[in-house]
C-alpha cells in the first residue's frame, strides 16, 4: 500500500504519518506538501526515508498532483490553510488551497480512480448554542461563519458532487478542534503554552464562553485510518472524543498545570463572527466501525502537551516571535 497524504507536513498531517508509520509498517507514504508557514520538514525528522518521501509541491499545481495521484493507491487530504484568524485577514489563501487545491486532488483521483479520504472540519456547520441538546451530526446542515470554514465546506461539497456526478471512490471526516505535539504556535492551546514559557500572560478572546471539543490529535489519526480501511465510500463520517470545555476553563487549566495561578490570564478583543460552540456526536463512527477514542483524560493529554512544548523549544522558537507580531497588528 502505497498512500499520497497531502499536508503531512504540517499538525495533523504530520501526526498521521507517524502514526500510520507506527501502525501500518508495510506501507509507503508520500507526503505531499507545499511548506508554506505552517509545514516544516523537522516534523518527519526520524522517519526512514525509504518509506516515507516528502515531495514538495502545491495542491494548486494540477501536473504536480496527477503524477503524485498516479504514483499511489490512495491519498488522505489534509493539505489546507487552517487558521480561522488569518482567513479573516487574508481570504484568497484559502479559496486558492482549500477550494481550487481541492478540485485539483479530486481530478485527479477521478482521473486515475484512485481511492480518497477528505479531512474536513466541524466549523462547517456554524455554531451552537450553549445549552443546544443537539450535538452536529453527519446530517447538520452546513452553515460555515468564516472564510476559512467556508472553504472547507466548499470543498466537502465538491467532494460530495465529484463521488455523486463521477463515482468517485471518497469518503469524508468533520473533527473537532485537535490538539497535541507538533501545533503551531498561533493556535489556541500553544499559544498560550509558549506565552507562559515566555514569561506572558494568555490571552483569552472576548469572555472566554466560547466552547470547544478537544480530541487529541492521536485520536483523530486512529479515526481517519478506520474510515479509510473500513468506512463505506461516499460517506461522511464526524470524528470527536467528547471533550467539550470553554477557553476560560482550558486557559485556567493550562495555568494550573504549569505551576501558575489560575486567573493569571488576560481578555483581548474578540474575534470576529467567533463561533460560539462545537460538539460533535461521533456515534455513526462508534457504532458503524467501532472506532474509540484512547485519549478520555483531557487534563492528561493536556499536561503530555505542555511537556512537549517545554522540551521542544528549538521547535517552536522560530514561529513566535513573528506570530506574536501578526497578533499585536490585529489587537488580539
Ligand atoms: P496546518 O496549518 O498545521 O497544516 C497544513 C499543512 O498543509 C501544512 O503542512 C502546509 O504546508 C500544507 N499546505 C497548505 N497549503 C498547501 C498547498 N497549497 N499545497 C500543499 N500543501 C499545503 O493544519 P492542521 O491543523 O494540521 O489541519 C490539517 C487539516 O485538518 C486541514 O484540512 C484542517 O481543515 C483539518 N482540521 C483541523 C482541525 C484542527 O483542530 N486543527 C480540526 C479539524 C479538521
Ligand atoms: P483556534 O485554535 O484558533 O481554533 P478554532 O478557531 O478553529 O476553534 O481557537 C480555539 C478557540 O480559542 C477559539 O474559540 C478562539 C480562542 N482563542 C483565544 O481565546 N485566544 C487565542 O489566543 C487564540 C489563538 C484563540
Amino acid at each position: 500500500m502505497k498512500i499520497v497524504v497531502t499536508g503531512g507536513a504540517g499538525f495533523i498531517g504530520s501526526n498521521f504519518v507517524r502514526y500510520i508509520y507506527r501502525e501500518r509498517p508495510d506501507w509507503r507514504i508520500d507526503v505531499f506538501d507545499k511548506l508554506t508557514y505552517a509545514g516544516d520538514r523537522r516534523n518527519l525528522e526520524g522517519l526512514d526515508e525509504n518509506r516515507v518521501t516528502l515531495i514538495e509541491a502545491d495542491i494548486g499545481d494540477e501536473q504536480a498532483v496527477d503524477t503524485a495521484v498516479a504514483n499511489c493507491d490512495a491519498i488522505v487530504h489534509f493539505a489546507a490553510e487552517s487558521h480561522n484568524d488569518n482567513s479573516l485577514q487574508s481570504p484568497w489563501p484559502f479559496v486558492e488551497t482549500n477550494v481550487v487545491g481541492t478540485y485539483h486532488i479530486l481530478e485527479a483521483a477521478r482521473k486515475h480512480n484512485k481511492r480518497l479520504h477528505h479531512i474536513s472540519t466541524d466549523e462547517v456547520y456554524g455554531d451552537l448554542s450553549l445549552d443546544d441538546p443537539v450535538k452536529f451530526t453527519p446530517n447538520t446542515p452546513y452553515n460555515p461563519s468564516s472564510p476559512y470554514s467556508s472553504t472547507k465546506a466548499s470543498s466537502d461539497l465538491l467532494v460530495r458532487a465529484w463521488v455523486r456526478s463521477f463515482g468517485v471512490q471518497a469518503t469524508i471526516s468533520n473533527c473537532s478542534n485537535n490538539y497535541g505535539p507538533y501545533q503551531h504556535v498561533e493556535k489556541f492551546i500553544p499559544r498560550q503554552i509558549t506565552e507562559i514559557i515566555e514569561g506572558r500572560k494568555p490571552k483569552l478572546y472576548g469572555s472566554g464562553k466560547n466552547v470547544r471539543d478537544w480530541i487529541h490529535t492521536e485520536d483523530h489519526s486512529s479515526g481517519v485510518l478506520t474510515i479509510l480501511e473500513h468506512g463505506r465510500i461516499s460517506e461522511t463520517y464526524l470524528i470527536g472524543a467528547d471533550g467539550e470545555k470553554n477557553n476560560k476553563e482550558v486557559v485556567e487549566l493550562i495555568l494550573e498545570l504549569m505551576g501558575k495561578n489560575p486567573d493569571d490570564y488576560e481578555h483581548v478583543s474578540d474575534r470576529p463572527g467567533h463561533d460560539l460552540r462545537y460538539a460533535i456526536d461521533a456515534s455513526k463512527l462508534h457504532n458503524e466501525l467501532g472506532w474509540s477514542p484512547n485519549y478520555t483524560d483531557f487534563k492528561e493529554g493536556l499536561s503530555q502537551t505542555i511537556d512537549w512544548y517545554k522540551e521542544h523549544e528549538d521547535w517552536w522558537r522560530p514561529q513566535k516571535a513573528e506570530t506574536e507580531a501578526k497578533y499585536r497588528e490585529i489587537g488580539r
